[in-house]
């Protein structure tokens, strides 16, 4: 396993749209592993594989409660809505508010190609949207409704994690 470079938003590629997964062989699981080292160095809640350069469908989410590699993931079901603070591993330093869903249901392949389904409350919601989010060329930043002041992001760097 390796750690892999996180790229930061300044780079073009976070603007891309990622592929799907067709292929559920040895590289992606190569990618995984990687990734899933890149993420805990990282100390963050969420990593996508753009943000490591591969332009593939793939996203890791740790909230705490174990890590879930999420393989062409998509979003079925939201309820609700909350705001509350987002960073990204990508644009370090920062914290904004971003409204986002309460509850969200999605669907993943594992990386055996198997399809499964997930539900996540606020951090954990936030979190699958934010990463999904980036499959699409999109970042928090675009979605910010208040940037948040250095001691007021002070406070809030304790609660959550880059994603
Ligand atoms: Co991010």
């Amino acid at each position: 396993m390796a750690i892999r470079k996180i790229v930061t938003s300044e780079d073009p590629i976070l603007r891309k749209t990622s592929r799907k997964v067709e292929k559920f062989d040895e590289k992606l699981g190569y990618l995984l592993d990687d990734m899933r080292e890149t993420l805990r160095k990282a100390e963050g809640a969420g990593l996508a594989a753009v943000q490591v350069g591969i332009l593939r469908r793939v996203v890791l989410v740790d909230v705490g409660d174990g890590l879930l590699e999420l393989i062409n993931p998509e979003i079925v079901e939201t309820k609700g809505e909350i705001e509350d603070t987002e960073g990204c591993l990508s644009v370090p330093g920062e914290w904004g508010l971003v409204k986002r869903p309460e509850y969200v249901k999605i669907k993943a392949q594992d990386r055996r190609g198997v399809w499964h389904r997930y539900e996540g409350t606020d951090l954990k919601a936030r979190c699958f949207c934010h990463e999904i989010d980036h499959l699409d060329g999109i970042i928090y930043t675009d979605k910010v409704i208040k940037k948040l002041t250095p001691e007021e992001a002070q406070e809030f760097r304790s609660k959550n994690k880059g994603e």
